[in-house]
């Protein structure tokens, strides 16, 4: 049985991996927890039992204890990871840490020397490589299926009401606050094309800006909340009014109920509770008139050492949320769609091969499976020892990937070369 803490009851830190121990309770237990909402820490104890001693109402309150479970689930916001994770392991704690680990390249580098130096098992929150649909991709590459690979070209449509939630109202509109959008979005991208290209990033260039939501693209009339000030037939037309994201529309309560993202607008939600939160919160602020600065869209070229080329594409503006990926190789070519759970293979001169994989998700649904699978993953290590899939080491080179796409597109697409990209934030 494998103890757990969980440093920030937040979204993840409830929802995402804890979630396994209802699955396995032989297997994973949650013994402890902090939050600074003293709510979460409600939740923490109906949801698991979390006796009312081992919770604690900040981070530090729960890392001045002596170690209290086998592992920790760090899970509170970006900024915060790498302190509590350098003090989790000098506790001995294992670990499992949300990406993005820091916006800082030198803060990331600091957690790789520390996991170096207890030897502990640490997996970064790089749920994809976990998903029934990349690991399958992965597998295809590396039987040789469609020969050598050349070119990839991949792309995350974050989805319009995905974007205003978490881009532009919500956690992650500010880059001073949490990270840049190709960090915090797309580290795991950036992970995956890595793995699956399976050589060394050698440099990187890119292009993107926050091009929509700024007052300039308001349209005219618009209020600067959708429920208080902004005229009905304004409201009409905007795919971004609030009501319709959290109330009314496809993803909102009256046909989603208490789900994400629901459950973050207001901890168990009800529809008052959502209508005040509205009117008085920042997610019923107007889209266009908020204090966001990340950009809604952006383009990433990548060159390997073993001569593969990658493009990647990122945009807000997509109706649904879903990822794809197009692979061409010296004997073949392949396609998927991550949310469809569908891959097709097509070897040069042959009948095309698809790969249906919706049976494979299993209980969880959370990242196409992932959150659950990387969850799985953890235990198993802890159990079994060996190396972890999503390990410092990778994941420290997928965020230098991003930071250093991000450098380049402030820099006019300037190509940034990695190994010197790293060695100036070491
Ligand atoms: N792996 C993934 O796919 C994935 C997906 C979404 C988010 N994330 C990452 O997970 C992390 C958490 O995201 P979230 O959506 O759960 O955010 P969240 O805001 O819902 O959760 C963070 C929690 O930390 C708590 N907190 C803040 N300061 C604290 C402190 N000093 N001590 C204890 N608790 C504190 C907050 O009250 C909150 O409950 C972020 O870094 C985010 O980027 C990862």
């Amino acid at each position: 049985m494998i103890t757990v803490a969980i440093c920030g009851c937040g979204n993840r830190g409830l929802f995402a991996y804890a979630s396994l121990s209802k699955i396995v309770p032989d297997r994973m237990k949650i013994v402890a927890g902090a939050d600074i909402r003293p709510e979460r820490l409600v939740m923490l104890r109906e949801m698991y039992g979390v006796s009312e001693d081992m919770c604690f109402d900040s981070d530090e309150e729960l890392l001045s204890q002596p170690k209290l479970a086998d592992a920790m689930i760090i899970s509170t916001q970006d900024r915060q990871h790498v302190g509590e994770a350098v003090r989790a392991l000098e506790l001995g704690y294992d670990l499992i840490c949300e990406k993005p680990i820091s916006p800082e390249l030198s803060e990331c580098l600091r957690l790789q020397d520390k996991v170096h130096e207890t030897g502990r098992h640490v997996v970064i929150g790089h749920v994809l490589r976990y998903t029934p649909f990349y690991s399958t991709v992965k597998e295809i590459v590396e039987r040789g299926e469609i020969g050598k690979v050349r070119t990839i070209d991949a792309t995350e449509n974050v989805g319009y009401y995905h974007f205003a939630h978490s881009f532009v109202r919500g956690n992650w509109r500010r880059e001073d606050e949490t990270s840049p959008m190709i960090l915090a979005k797309c580290c795991h991208d950036m992970d995956y094309l890595r793995w699956i290209a399976d050589s060394p990033c050698v440099s990187v260039a890119s292009h993107g800006a926050l091009s929509w939501f700024r007052p300039e693209y308001a349209p005219k009339g618009a209020g600067t909340r959708c429920s208080l000030d902004c005229p009905e037939e304004v409201r009409a037309r905007c795919p971004f009014d609030a009501e319709k994201i959290y109330l009314t529309g496809k993803y909102g309560f009256d046909r989603r109920g208490d789900a994400w993202p629901q459950n973050v607008v207001a901890s168990e939600p009800t529809r008052e509770k959502l209508e005040k939160a509205l009117r008085e919160g920042p997610y019923g602020r107007c889209v266009y008139h908020c204090d966001n600065d990340v950009f809604d869209h952006q383009t990433v070229l990548m060159n390997f050492e073993n001569g593969i080329t990658a493009t990647f594409t990122t945009s807000a503006f997509s109706d649904e949320i879903y990822r794809t990926i197009k692979i061409t190789g010296t004997e073949g070519e392949l396609y998927g769609h991550m949310e469809k759970d569908l891959v097709v293979v097509k070897r040069f001169g042959e009948e095309e091969k698809t790969y249906d994989l919706s049976s494979k998700k299993g209980e969880f649904k959370g990242h196409g499976g992932g959150d659950a699978g990387l969850a799985n993953a953890f235990v198993k290590l802890l159990e079994e020892g060996g190396e972890g899939l999503t390990s410092v080491d990778a994941s420290v080179e997928s965020h230098a990937m991003a930071l250093a796409a991000h450098e380049s597109a402030l820099n006019g697409g300037a190509a940034v070369k990695l190994s010197d990209f790293i060695e100036k934030n070491r």
